[in-house]
């Protein structure tokens, strides 16, 4: 079948805004939007350029909003789609080229909640132990693959840069309620803050954009409320 691709281009070394380019390609339903990506670079445009690693929706690396929705390139398949895709850069953060933004105001808010585990006490003879249930209860967060879809689809974060978003508190909640971590506090500074949890309008999108179907705003609203109850 040929499918209708447009693509949202932007280079900013000759461009004064982006632009809608469109691309006839010849695709297989069953095809990624990875694939027609490739398809276009490798035979059509070399210029196009985007991002992505494994493949296989795990390294997170290929976030794009395709009609209208952000999704995985490789996980979102032509058939689901239609015969016009249009394809544009994840929202909220500074364009580099086409479909790659610049990660990092991202990846700072993701380092602002400390998301590794800290315990100060001596460790054990052996490993620290934990019940299964204690290790259930952040399980949802461990599926993260940082992708950037619930964030960048977060209407406070696109009218706030400053939010940390759904992401980075995703990713404090898999520490939060890690029943061997003791940095829950230091993480507070961070999301309590005026840029933390409290900026969040249960709108939902984050939820609806995850690839790994993490319950993104109750994992928000569980750290809302141990804040709350850290206090009493
Ligand atoms: S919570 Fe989901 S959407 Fe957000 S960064 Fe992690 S995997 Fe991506
Ligand atoms: S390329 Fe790695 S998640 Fe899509």
């Amino acid at each position: 079948m040929q499918v209708t691709l447009k693509i949202l281009r932007f280079d900013p070394a000759k461009d004064q805004r982006p632009h809608w380019q469109t691309y006839q390609v010849e695709a297989e339903p069953t095809d990624r939007v990875l694939d027609l990506l490739h398809k276009v670079k490798w035979e059509q445009d070399g210029t196009l350029a985007f991002r992505r690693s494994c493949g296989h929706g795990i390294c997170g690396s290929d976030a794009m909003l395709i009609n209208g929705r952000n999704r995985l390139a490789c996980k979102t398949l032509v058939k689901d789609l239609g015969k016009v895709i249009t394809v544009e850069p994840i929202r909220g953060l500074p364009v580099e080229k086409d479909l790659i933004v610049d990660m990092e105001p991202f990846f700072a808010a993701y380092r602002a909640v400390k998301p590794f585990l800290i315990n100060e006490e001596p460790p054990p003879q052996r490993e620290r132990l934990q019940s299964p249930e204690e290790r259930e209860r952040f399980d949802h967060g461990t599926k993260c693959i940082l992708c950037a879809s619930c964030t960048t689809s977060c209407p406070v974060f696109w009218v706030n840069g400053t939010y940390l978003g759904p992401a980075a508190i995703v990713q404090a909640h898999r520490f939060i309620f890690d029943s061997r971590d003791r940095g829950k506090r230091e993480r507070f500074k961070a999301l309590g803050s005026g840029s933390g949890v409290w900026r969040c309008r249960t709108a939902y999108n984050c939820t609806e954009a995850c690839p790994r179907e993490i319950p993104v705003t109750q994992l928000i609203e569980e750290v809302k409320r141990e804040i709350l109850f850290d206090r009493f």
